[in-house]
C-alpha cells in the first residue's frame, strides 16, 4: 500500500531529525515559587484582547451552605445542560473531572449540595487561563505557557471523559468564544491546485454541533458530526484530535475523513495552516490521532454533503427472560453487517431486562427502508412480545429536520451530563459479529448495567484507506463502538471511587477477552487501559510520536493517554 510505505518513511526520516526527549524539569504548578509573578501577568494581559480568567467551579456559588454567596437555583437547574455548562470556563461536563483526588485519598472538589460537608474546592480545575477570541491571543498565551514551562491544558466544552481538558494547578486556554463559521463554495485548501476544490464550512474551535449542523443547513448542506441531547460537543476541538463519530460515519466517514484543513498554533506560538499541502504529517496526526497533543487548533474546515432524506427505525423493548434478552441480542448482532453495508448509522443500549435501539438509513424510501431493517423490528416484537415491545419507522426530509424534531435522538443511558462518570470501549470487527453474533450477546448481556453501542463504522469507514489520516487504524476493519460505564454518587470516598474504577477494569477485561487486541475509541475510553499506545493509535503511534516530537519537541501539549505521555509521571507535571 502507498500510504503505508509513505508513512514508514516519513517517520524514520522525522526520528533521525529529532531526539524525542523531553525537557529535565517539572512544570511549574500555580502557587510554586517559579509561578509567573503579577507583573508577568500583566505583561500576558496587554498582549490579549480580554482579561485574564480565573475559573471557579460553578457550584461555588452554593457555598457557604447556610447563606450561599451566588444563585444555586441556577445551577441546581442547569447542572445537567449541556450548553450552560460548556459556556462556563470553570465547569465540566461530566463533575468527576473538577474533583483531585490526592496521594493520601483526599477529594478535593465542590459539590452542589453544600450540606453534605465538604467544603468548596478548587480541585482539578486550572485557575487560572486565557479567554481566548483570535489566533494572536492563543499565540501569546502559547508561548507564556512555554516560557515559564507551565502546565498547559487546552478546554473547549469539557465534554472529556479522559479529563484531558482539566488539570490541576495548570494554566488554560479557553476555546470557547472561537465561533467563527464560514461556508464557501469553492474553497481550494492553501497549497492545492485550484481544481481542486470543495462546498467546505470552516469552523472556530469554539463552535459546537449544534451550531455546525444550523450553519451548514443554512447552505442546503449537511456536515458529518457528533449527537448529543443538545448538540453541545465540541465541532472543532476534542472530537476531531480523536477521529470524530457520526450516525453518518458509515455513509459519508468519520470526521477524520472529512476535514481538509486545519489552522493551528504550534508550540512556537507560530500559527500555521496544514492540510494535505502544507505541514501535512501535522494534518495527518490531527487528524485522529489525539487530542490537545500537537498544537491549539484555531479552526478546522470540512467538506459538506448533500442533505439525503433519513428514516429513523426504532425499537424499545423490555426482557422477561434471559433467554429473550439473548435471542434479541444474537439477533441484533447478527443483522448489523447488513446494516452498515446499506450505510445505517445509530445508536443503543442493552441489557438482561430492555433494549433501545435508533437507527437511521441515508438517503432511501421508507419501504426501502423496511426491506432492510422491517424483519428485525418484526422479530423483536415476536420474541420479546407485542405487549413489551414498541417499533416504528420515522420519515423525515433531513436528518437536521429529525432531530430538530425529536430534539434529540434515543438516549442511550440516561442523562450524559452532570454526574461522575467513567466509561471504557471497544471497536468490535466485523468479523466478529459475522461470526460470533451469539458469543456477543452472552458477553455483553453479562453487564449488569449494559452496554450502548454506537453504530458509527462500517461502510465508507471501511472502504477509506486505513493510512491515509493518523486515526487509529483498527476504526477501519470495525463495524461499531461497545462502551461500558461506571458511576459513583458526590461525596463518595477515594476508596468508593476506587472501587468503582476496579469495576470498570474488570469491564475492560471482559471486553478485551471477546475480541483479543481490539481496539478502543480514545475519546470515549478509560484511563486504566492496560496497553493504552495500541488500543488507542495501534500501529500509528510511532509515527503520530515522531509527529508530536517535532511540532512539540519539549513537550508542552502533554494530555492523559496520550501520544508521548508515558514520559511524563501520573499527573503529568515532571519527566519520568
Ligand atoms: C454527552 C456526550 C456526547 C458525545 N457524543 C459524541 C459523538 O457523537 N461522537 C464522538 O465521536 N464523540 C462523542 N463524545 C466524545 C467527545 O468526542 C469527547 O468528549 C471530546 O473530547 C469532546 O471534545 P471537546 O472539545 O468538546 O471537549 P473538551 O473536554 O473541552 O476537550 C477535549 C480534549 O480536546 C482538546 N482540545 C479541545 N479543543 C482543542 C483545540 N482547539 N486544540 C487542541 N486541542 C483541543 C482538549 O485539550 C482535551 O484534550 C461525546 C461525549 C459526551 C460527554
Ligand atoms: C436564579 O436562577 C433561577 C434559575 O435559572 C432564575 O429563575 C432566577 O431568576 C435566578 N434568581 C436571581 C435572583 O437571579
Ligand atoms: C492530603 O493531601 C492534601 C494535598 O494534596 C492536603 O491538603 C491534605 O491536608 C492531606 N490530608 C491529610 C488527611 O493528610
Ligand atoms: C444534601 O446532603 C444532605 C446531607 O447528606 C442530605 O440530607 C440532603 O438530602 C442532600 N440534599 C439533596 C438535594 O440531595
Ligand atoms: C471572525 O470573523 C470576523 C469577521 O469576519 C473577523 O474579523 C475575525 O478576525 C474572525 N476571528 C477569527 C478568530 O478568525
Ligand atoms: C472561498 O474560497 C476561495 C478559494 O480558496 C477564495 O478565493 C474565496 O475568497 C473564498 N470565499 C469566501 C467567502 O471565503
Ligand atoms: C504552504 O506550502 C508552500 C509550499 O511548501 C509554501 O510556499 C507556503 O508558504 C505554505 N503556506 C503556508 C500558509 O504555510
Ligand atoms: C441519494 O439518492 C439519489 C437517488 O437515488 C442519488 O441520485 C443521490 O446521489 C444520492 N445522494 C447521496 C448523497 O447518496
Ligand atoms: C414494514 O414491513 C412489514 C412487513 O415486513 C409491514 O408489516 C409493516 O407495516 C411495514 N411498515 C412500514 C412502516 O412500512
Ligand atoms: C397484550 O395486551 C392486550 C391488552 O391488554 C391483551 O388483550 C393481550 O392478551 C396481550 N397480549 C399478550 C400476548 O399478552
Ligand atoms: C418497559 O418498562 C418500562 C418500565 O416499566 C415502561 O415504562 C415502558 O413503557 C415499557 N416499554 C415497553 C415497550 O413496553
Ligand atoms: C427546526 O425547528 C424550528 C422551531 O421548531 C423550525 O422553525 C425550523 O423550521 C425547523 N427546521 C427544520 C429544518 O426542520
Ligand atoms: C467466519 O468463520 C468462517 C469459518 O470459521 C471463516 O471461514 C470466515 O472467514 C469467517 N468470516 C470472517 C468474516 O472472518
Amino acid at each position: 500500500m502507498l500510504g503505508a510505505t509513505h508513512y514508514t518513511l516519513l517517520a524514520t526520516s522525522l526520528l533521525s531529525l529529532t531526539s524525542g526527549s523531553v525537557g529535565s524539569d517539572c512544570k511549574c504548578p500555580y502557587g510554586d515559587a517559579c509561578w509567573p509573578s503579577d507583573s508577568e501577568f500583566e505583561h500576558l494581559s496587554s498582549q490579549i484582547s480580554q482579561p485574564i480568567i480565573r475559573p471557579t467551579p460553578p457550584q461555588a456559588v452554593c457555598y457557604p451552605a447556610s447563606n450561599p454567596s451566588g444563585n444555586c437555583t441556577d445551577v441546581q437547574t442547569n447542572i445537567f445542560n449541556g450548553n450552560w455548562v460548556s459556556d462556563r470556563a470553570g465547569a465540566y461536563q461530566n463533575i468527576n473531572f473538577q474533583a483531585y483526588i490526592s496521594p493520601n485519598g483526599t477529594v478535593s472538589s465542590c459539590y452542589l449540595n453544600a450540606t453534605l460537608g465538604f467544603p468548596c474546592e478548587q480541585g482539578n480545575i486550572p485557575p487560572i487561563g486565557v479567554d481566548a477570541r483570535s489566533a494572536a491571543d492563543i499565540q501569546a498565551a502559547v508561548r507564556f505557557a512555554a516560557k515559564h514551562n507551565l502546565r498547559l491544558v487546552v478546554k473547549n466544552t469539557g465534554h472529556d471523559y479522559l479529563g484531558r481538558s482539566a488539570g490541576k494547578n495548570a494554566f488554560m486556554i479557553w476555546t470557547h468564544h472561537l465561533k467563527n463559521i464560514t461556508y464557501n463554495e469553492t474553497f481550494i485548501p492553501e497549497g492545492a491546485p485550484t481544481t481542486e476544490n470543495y462546498r467546505a464550512l470552516t469552523i472556530g474551535a469554539g463552535v459546537q454541533w449544534r451550531e455546525a449542523y444550523a450553519a451548514a443547513e443554512q447552505n442546503g448542506r449537511y456536515v458529518v458530526g457528533g449527537i448529543s441531547g443538545d448538540g453541545s460537543v465540541g465541532a472543532a476541538g476534542g472530537w476531531i484530535g480523536g477521529g470524530g463519530h457520526s450516525a453518518f460515519s458509515a455513509k459519508f466517514g468519520l470526521g477524520a475523513d472529512n476535514a481538509i484543513q486545519f489552522t493551528v498554533v504550534t508550540a512556537n506560538g507560530d500559527h500555521v495552516i496544514a492540510n494535505a499541502y502544507n505541514n501535512s504529517h501535522l494534518f495527518w496526526a490531527l487528524r485522529g490521532g489525539g487530542a490537545g497533543t500537537y498544537g491549539v487548533v484555531t479552526s478546522v474546515t470540512y467538506k459538506t454533503h448533500d442533505i439525503v432524506p433519513v428514516t429513523l427505525a426504532f425499537v424499545t423493548a423490555n426482557f422477561t427472560s434471559p433467554d429473550i434478552a439473548k435471542s434479541v441480542g444474537t439477533e441484533f448482532f447478527k443483522i448489523q453487517p447488513k446494516l452498515a453495508d446499506a450505510h445505517w448509522g445509530g445508536y443503543s443500549f442493552i441489557n438482561q431486562n430492555s433494549f433501545l435501539y435508533g437507527m437511521i438509513a441515508p438517503n432511501v424510501s421508507l419501504a426501502d427502508a423496511n426491506i432492510t431493517a422491517g424483519p428485525f423490528l418484526e422479530f423483536v416484537k415476536k420474541t420479546a412480545g407485542e405487549n413489551n415491545t414498541m417499533t416504528g419507522m420515522i420519515p423525515a426530509p433531513s436528518f437536521y429536520a429529525l432531530i430538530n424534531a425529536t430534539s434529540s435522538l434515543p438516549t442511550t443511558s440516561g442523562s450524559q451530563v452532570g454526574g461522575n462518570v467513567e466509561i471504557a470501549s471497544r471497536l468490535y470487527t466485523r468479523k466478529l459479529y459475522e461470526n460470533q453474533s451469539e458469543k456477543m450477546a452472552e458477553t455483553l448481556l453479562s453487564f449488569p448495567e449494559g452496554v450502548a453501542i454506537n453504530h458509527v463504522a462500517g461502510g465508507v469507514v471501511s472502504q477509506t484507506d486505513p493510512d491515509s489520516a493518523g486515526l487509529n487504524p483498527g476504526w477501519r476493519d470495525a463495524l461499531a463502538e461497545v462502551y461500558t460505564t461506571v458511576n459513583w454518587e458526590d461525596g463518595a470516598t477515594a476508596a468508593q471511587i476506587q472501587a468503582q474504577r476496579d469495576v470498570l477494569k474488570g469491564q475492560i477485561a471482559t471486553m478485551e477477552a471477546l475480541e483479543p487486541g481490539a481496539p478502543s475509541y480514545v475519546n470515549e475510553g478509560s484511563l486504566y487501559e492496560p496497553n493504552f499506545k495500541h488500543t488507542y493509535f495501534g500501529s500509528h503511534y510511532d509515527r503520530l510520536l515522531a509527529i508530536k516530537d517535532k511540532y512539540d519537541p519539549r513537550g508542552l501539549f502533554v494530555v492523559a493517554s496520550g501520544v508521548g505521555s508515558d514520559r511524563w509521571d501520573a499527573e503529568l507535571v515532571c519527566p519520568t
